[in-house]
Formats: structure tokens, sequence, C-alpha cells
């Protein structure tokens, strides 16, 4: 098996070659003034398993298309099979068409995919199963919840938690959590206007009784605007409680999210090296490399 990292994912893909341990092959990459990518793959991958390691993070549409061009250049020169691994997979969000005339992008994200020759795909928490739906190649979520658990238990402090989930969507991620450090957890109930994409959370008089006094881990899997961290964080400390702190997996950081956040009065922030950020500080690497080195997985 032959790791290569993309650009978008050149520290990763290094991590998880360490992880297993196997060859890394490097891309060759440049951007040209006009913005468009070169790529090489700079070595021999003929007759090899070649695992494609590029999250698709901004500018998505760039590290899409560097995705493809890499999955079907290994193709082209004769891998034997290609997996991508997309710690953040893109447009998993627009699974569905919620409005008349609207792309479904992640169906056509898969069927790009599948164009470029790759016959298995790795991501990790993806937002919804429905966009693994649309692919017809073997697909795999895997969780990030043992590297979140691991990092929470070696956070010095925190005191008596309550684990949270941002919305109702999220309560089975969040149970496993709470589940791993033997704790309780709730869940807020959020609504999002589909046109302005204004956010309005509500947490209920039960959960309000739960998280009054204790420690609050608000999990969510993506923080983009952070709008829906910051609504969270202010019903959670209304709510009487005590130290907040807020992880996600894909550390998506919309321009000024992160300022609005640490902004908060939060006690702590972090997040998975599935995007590379200021507050990555959860690597997945040994997640994907212990599943990439499962020979049942093929
Ligand atoms: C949505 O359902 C997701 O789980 C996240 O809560 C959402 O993507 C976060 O987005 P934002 O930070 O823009 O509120």
């Amino acid at each position: 098996m032959l790791i290569v990292p993309g650009p978008a994912s050149k520290e990763l893909g290094a991590a998880i070659s360490r992880e297993i341990p196997c060859k890394k092959v490097d891309v060759e990459h440049k951007i040209f003034p006009d913005g468009e990518s070169y790529l090489r793959i700079a070595g021999k991958v003929e007759g090899e398993d070649v695992v494609i390691v590029q999250s698709t993070y901004k500018p998505q549409d760039t590290h899409v298309f560097q995705l493809i061009s890499l999955s079907r250049t290994a193709r082209d020169l004769g891998a034997k099979r290609v997996v991508a691994v997309v710690p953040y997979l893109a447009y998993a969000r627009q699974a569905e068409r919620y409005r008349e005339g609207e792309a479904v992008t992640s169906k056509i994200i898969a069927e790009m995919l599948e164009f470029s020759g790759v016959d298995l795909l790795i991501t990790v928490d993806v937002h919804s199963e429905i966009a693994l739906k649309s692919f017809r190649i073997r697909t795999k979520s895997l969780s990030s919840v043992p590297a979140v658990v691991n990092y929470i238990k070696n956070v010095k402090g925190i005191r008596d938690p309550v684990v949270v989930a941002p919305d109702k969507e999220r309560e089975q991620h969040v149970s496993l959590v709470a589940e791993r450090l033997g704790t309780d957890y709730i869940y807020l109930t959020k609504q999002r206007d589909r046109l302005t994409g204004k956010v309005t959370t509500t947490i209920d008089d039960v959960s309000t009784t739960k998280v009054r006094g204790r420690d609050a881990l608000i999990v969510d899997d993506i923080i983009s605007t952070g709008d829906t961290m910051l609504n969270a964080i202010n019903l959670i400390r209304k709510a009487g409680s005590r130290d907040i702190y807020a992880i996600c997996t894909h550390p998506v950081l919309a321009s000024g999210a992160l300022e609005k956040l640490m902004g908060s009065g939060l006690k702590g922030i972090a997040a998975t090296d599935t995007i590379p950020s200021p507050i990555s500080v959860i690597s997945v690497a040994s997640i994907v490399a212990s599943y990439l080195s499962s020979e049942k997985n093929y």
C-alpha cells in the first residue's frame, strides 16, 4: 500500500503513513498564476493499492478537482486499487434537493469520484449518511469519537461534564462521546432559515436542569460560521453551566468564526485535523490508519 498525500492533506497523509507504517509517495504541486493546479505523482504506483489523502475544505472546488485529478492519474498510471481518504467531505450538506432547481452537489461529487476511478471512499464523520447513499462505490465514514474522547480525557480541570449536542441530528454522535466518558448528554433544538441562514436554538426545561452547575462539552461535526456553536454557548451559559468547551470534527471556520467564538468566554476549543486550522489539535491519523491496515476492509 502506498499513501499519496494530496496538497490539502500533506501533514495528515504523512501521519497516516507513519502510523501504518507504509511507503509515502509525494505529490509535486503548484498553482499557476491563473489559479489552475499542476499535479504530479512523484513515484511509481503501478500495481499498487494507492491511497490518496485529500481533504476538501476551502477552497473546496480546487481541492475537489485536485482529488479527482490525483485519483484519475493514479488509475491511468496502473494503480491496482485507488482508495480516496477524504477526511472532510465537502458538499455533504447538500444531499437533497430542498428547493426546486437546486443542484444536489453531494451526488455530483459521488459521480465525479466514481468517474475518476476510486474504488473505496473513506471519510470521517460525514455530515449526513444520505450523502453516502449517492455513491455506487464502497464508502466508509469513520467515527472521530475515540480520538475526541481521548483528547477530552487529557484536558486538565474538566469537572462533572455534561455533553451537549447543538441540534438533534448530532444526538447519536454525542451520546457515544458521553457513553465513553461515563457521563450523560442533552441535545438542543435548532432551526436554520434556509434562505437567510439564520440559526435559532432552544433548550427545554429538563436539559436546563441537567446543565446547571456542571461543565459543558458542546460537540458538533462542523463549525462553519460559528453561529450554531455560539447559540449553544449562550443558551448553556444562561442555563447556569460552569466552564464551557467547544469541540468539533471539521473546523471549516468561515471568515470571522474563530474570533467570534474566542470572544464568547469559552474555556477551551478544539477540533480534529480533518481540516488544518489553529484549533486542529486532535488527530484522526490513527483512526484512518487502523481502518486501512485491516485487510477485511478491502
Ligand atoms: C449542521 O447541521 C451541522 O451539524 C453544524 O451544526 C453546522 O454545519 C454548523 O454551521 P455553522 O457554524 O455555520 O452554524
